[in-house]
């Protein structure tokens, strides 16, 4: 189990999951520990699925474009594992007639289960969510996670979803890239940061006619260096990621803004001088 994906225990349901993306999406959050909810039209492709999956999946027959359905694949999630805390959309078809030659029912069908049949999906799921859940999209073969959605706000994020992955949202790189440009960005600043602190000890005296004083923001400034050093052997060795990852960052980002700025805050606060 990845320390980026810890689903233990976590409830999702995965539409489209007899085959495909649906289908790999669902095996991946079994391995990382979550319990899933299967919908899609194919029974038997469900039934193949599921008996895969063993005891931590349950499956449901849905047509994603009829809402009833859909609101009964929750209930199946409700009464078998609990609320729906992970989704993943994955219910979809592609049609490969010319333009020219498509008829109005086909155009309709692929809305009816891409557009509708999304929406009908997103806007159940906001109303079983669990506080905290998460939503995934499939959106051209990559995944979106959109946070922060809950119960109580659910229904207008969620209603809003495909637009908000125009907007601001799908202007942006894949969360993974994000990830590696942190990284990269966090690697070169360590390297500079190595090369002050190695200047400050070896020049101090030159610079400042005084030798290296270990006051706070020497120590500070120390701890943020190997905090850093930490973060990046970590994701080096034991490839963390997420919040791990996040928790050092802003550790190393807060040592080092106390060993610049910190002077007042340590006398009064930590060491309870005026
Ligand atoms: N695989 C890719 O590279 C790729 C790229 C771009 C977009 N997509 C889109 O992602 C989605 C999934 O792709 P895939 O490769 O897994 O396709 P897939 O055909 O293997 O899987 C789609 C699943 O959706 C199910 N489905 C179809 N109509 C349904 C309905 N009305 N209700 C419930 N389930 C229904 C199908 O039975 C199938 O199991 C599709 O919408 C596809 O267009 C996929």
């Amino acid at each position: 189990m990845s320390e980026f994906l810890d689903l233990h225990g976590k409830v999702a349901v995965v539409t489209g999951a007899a085959s495909g993306l649906g289908r790999a999406v669902a095996r991946g959050l079994v391995r990382e520990g979550a319990r899933v909810v299967l919908g899609d039209i194919d029974k038997a492709g469900l039934e193949r699925t599921a008996r895969e999956l063993g005891d931590a999946a349950r499956w449901h027959r849905t047509d994603v474009a009829r809402r009833d359905d859909v609101a009964a694949l929750f209930r199946v999630c409700d009464e078998a594992f609990g609320p729906v805390e992970i989704l993943a959309t994955c219910a979809g078809i592609i049609s490969s007639a010319p333009l020219a030659v498509m008829t109005e029912e086909e155009w309709d069908r692929v809305l009816a289960i891409n557009t509708k049949g999304t929406f009908n999906t997103l806007r159940l799921a906001a109303r079983h969510l669990r506080d905290g859940g998460r939503i995934v999209l499939d959106r051209k073969n990559t995944l979106v996670i959109a946070s922060g959605i809950s119960n109580g706000a659910g229904g207008a994020l969620l209603a809003d979803g495909a637009a908000m992955l125009q907007g601001p949202l799908g202007a942006l790189p894949p969360l993974l890239t994000l990830e590696r440009l942190l990284f990269r960005l966090i690697a070169a600043a360590f390297v500079l940061l190595t090369c002050t602190l190695a200047t400050g000890f070896a020049f101090a005296e030159t610079l400042f006619g005084q030798p290296l004083r270990f006051d706070h923001k020497t120590v500070f400034a120390l701890l943020s260096w190997a905090t850093f050093a930490l973060l990046l052997a970590g994701r080096h060795f034991r490839g963390w990621r997420g919040r791990t990852a996040l928790r050092w960052t802003l550790t190393g980002f807060v040592m080092l803004l106390l060993a610049y700025v910190g002077s007042r805050f340590v006398m009064e606060v930590l060491l309870g001088r005026s």
